[in-house]
């Protein structure tokens, strides 16, 4: 059963791979024969360049349902990361004296700004999740203080696939006056995120997970009073306004400064026209077909235990497991050197979600599914894992 030349990638939460087809043509494209700055030169290329970043905004809007205004692809604010895309939200909307909750399922990405922000005088509780990374919704309210400002929080566990309720927390925000934030790294793409009835104020997203594009593109759509009262946290050239030394007031300028990453554009444009072709229900249907295929077969396997819901409802196709014999970092080193089988171990940036899950300090054997994934390759990590743990 040994077989080093197969390779099997189950890192999509990571970043998915393959990407959607021809996103590496389509920014090829852009900088071989087009390769020109935009909002920086009135000429033609300029123009056609301005024209696909403006089609990429449209599409995110259409994706996630976001409307505002006459033209809500203002609202679309394009960043390096949904990492880069959450600080710019935390720092810009928090003051000295204020306060957030967090759901206890977050990744660093919103965990180590709100600690570097608490020399500032902010501040932040934790709203409790269940040892299956359930939100328990009726412990929010109590927490909420004169002071708190916001909800930030993730739509998807990047540990154990849980997901939580944004529909649920967002009617919580609205009784309460709070801005919602959602971190959507690992739900964009797959799952229906609907802006217009859920009542989100700011959707982080990254383009290289389950939207399918490159790495180095991401984003926030932003409602306007939150961007209204916000301010930027990189101040630059915007090509806009340049007799003024302070930066424009209007959106996306607000909060774009420096050139954007053009060839990551072209090629997240590309990955969105292949999501809408496929439909994200087919996606996350498939993917989790394939998660309950790991779920059920892990429970013929010795010495091993999954992390989280034991079955494919309120999930994700992020599947977190624990070996009580081997250690698991030696687990997964034998799943890719003797079967080429591709996964992650550790803490996957979350250390809260692990104490959550009671998984801290050990971490986990995370098996991430994604789109071009095949039933033959679980089955395939199945004996691995049956091999490896006998
Ligand atoms: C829930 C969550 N938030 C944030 C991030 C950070 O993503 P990026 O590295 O694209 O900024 C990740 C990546 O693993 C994630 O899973």
């Amino acid at each position: 059963m040994k077989r080093t030349e197969k390779t099997v990638y189950f890192d999509n939460a990571s970043t998915t791979f393959p990407k959607a087809p021809g996103i590496g043509l389509a920014m090829a494209d852009y900088l071989d024969n087009k390769g020109c700055n935009v909002g920086r030169g009135n000429y033609k290329w300029g123009y056609e360049v301005a024209e696909a970043v403006y089609k990429t905004r449209k599409k995110l809007c259409d994706l996630f349902q976001f409307k505002e205004g006459s033209d809500p692809s203002k609202n679309v604010i394009f960043t390096a990361s949904v990492t880069e895309g959450l600080n710019l939200v935390i720092k810009g909307m928090l003051q000295p004296g204020d306060h957030v909750l967090v759901s206890g399922m977050e990744h660093n990405a919103v965990m180590r700004p709100l600690i570097f922000l608490e020399s500032q005088g902010i501040s932040f509780s934790v709203m409790p999740c269940d040892e299956l990374g359930n939100l328990e919704l009726e412990k929010i309210e109590p927490l909420i203080q004169t002071t708190t400002k916001a909800i930030i929080m993730t739509h998807s566990s990047n540990v154990c696939g849980t997901v939580l309720p944004i529909h649920e927390v967002s009617e919580i925000c609205k009784k309460n006056h709070l801005n919602f934030v959602v971190d959507a790294a690992q739900t964009a793409g797959a799952f229906s995120i609907n802006m217009s009835q859920t009542a989100i104020d700011a959707l982080c997203f990254t383009g290289h997970k389950g939207l399918l594009g490159p790495q180095g593109i991401g984003g926030v759509i932003i409602k306007d009073a939150l961007a209204e009262e916000m301010t930027g946290i990189i101040q630059g050239g915007t090509g806009s306004r340049s007799e003024s030394f302070e930066m424009p007031d209007f959106l996306p300028d607000k909060f774009e400064s420096g050139t954007l990453n053009l060839p990551g554009i072209y090629g997240l444009s590309k990955a969105l026209d292949y999501l809408k072709e496929k439909g994200p229900e087919n996606i996350l249907k498939k993917e989790l077909e394939l998660t309950q295929q790991i779920i059920s077969g892990v429970q013929d396997i010795n010495n091993i235990k999954l992390i989280g819901i034991p079955n494919i409802t309120g999930r994700s196709a992020v599947i977190s497991l624990m070996s009580s014999e081997k250690d698991n970092a030696q687990v997964a080193f034998e799943l890719d050197k003797d079967y080429g089988i591709m996964t992650r171990v550790g803490l996957h940036c979350a250390p809260l979600a692990h104490k959550t899950l009671g998984t801290y300090p050990k971490g986990t054997i995370r098996l991430s599914l994604g789109h071009f994934n095949t039933p033959e390759e679980v089955e395939y990590c199945l004996h691995a894992l049956k091999s490896i743990l006998k």
